[in-house]
């Protein structure tokens, strides 16, 4: 698959089935004999776990939204740099379950920070690495709530934010993935976990290829 590994991120609200969908795809690129690193974000290294515990523990209700945006930079940036570009650099494929994107979602898009900071952030905590694909699970947000609900045993701080909170990331995601077509694909979550799959590994596939032939021209 040549030198450099390929990055494929998920993305989407609350109980869109990004954990359920990475999982598959980890088990089904590795059977085909691809080196994989399956990881999620915010998390994914021992310092990064931690910061995920402050950034989700339900009762920090006083963390301003500048504590929350500088959190979730620094733990990309830990992960980016001892996880995801040594994996990357050994030609491994990377697959995540969130990144910089539910940063520009949830702190610009639903809390209303300013995009250019958000962004300005993230080019810092990536050192500039982008996804090569990135998955949109996309539903509509009371379905994804319900599903989130059954499937945990309490709501983390963000999944308990109000109703109209998770519309404005949902309407994110989809924002952000109008203004990227190349590399953003807005898959329907509503269909079963099957069909789901089906599509997110006729575009993976699609894209390994196309990514396969260009190193070979
Ligand atoms: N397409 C689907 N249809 C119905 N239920 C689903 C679907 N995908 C996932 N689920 C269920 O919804 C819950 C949340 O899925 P999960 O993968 O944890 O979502 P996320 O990681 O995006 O929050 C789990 O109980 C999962 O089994
Ligand atoms: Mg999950």
């Amino acid at each position: 698959m040549g030198q450099r590994g390929f990055f494929i991120t998920f993305e989407g609200g609350e109980g869109s089935g990004k954990t359920t969908q990475c999982k598959r795809l980890a088990i089904d690129l590795e059977k085909a004999g691809y080196g994989v690193l399956l990881t999620h974000e915010p998390g994914g290294t021992p310092i990064s776990e931690q910061i995920r515990g402050i950034l989700l523990n339900r009762e920090h209700r006083e963390m301003v939204s500048t504590t929350e945006l500088l959190l979730f930079a620094a733990a990309r940036a830990q992960h980016v740099s001892e996880r995801i570009v040594p994996a990357l650099d050994e030609g491994r494929i990377v697959i995540s379950a969130r990144f910089a994107d539910s940063m520009v979602a949830y702190q610009g898009y639903a809390r209303g920070l300013e995009l250019e900071l958000i962004h300005y952030l993230n080019g810092i905590a990536t050192q500039g690495l982008t996804p090569d694909l990135t998955i949109v699970l996309d539903l509509p947000v009371e379905i994804g709530l319900d599903r989130a609900r059954q499937s945990r045993e309490s709501m983390d701080r963000m999944e308990s934010e109000r109703i109209e909170f998770h519309k404005r990331l949902r309407d994110g995601f989809l924002t952000i993935a109008s203004q990227e077509p190349e590399r953003i694909k807005v898959i329907d979550a509503q269909m079963d976990p099957d069909r789901v799959y089906e599509q997110i590994k006729a575009e993976v596939d699609r894209r390994i290829n196309e990514k396969d032939n260009k190193w070979r021209n």
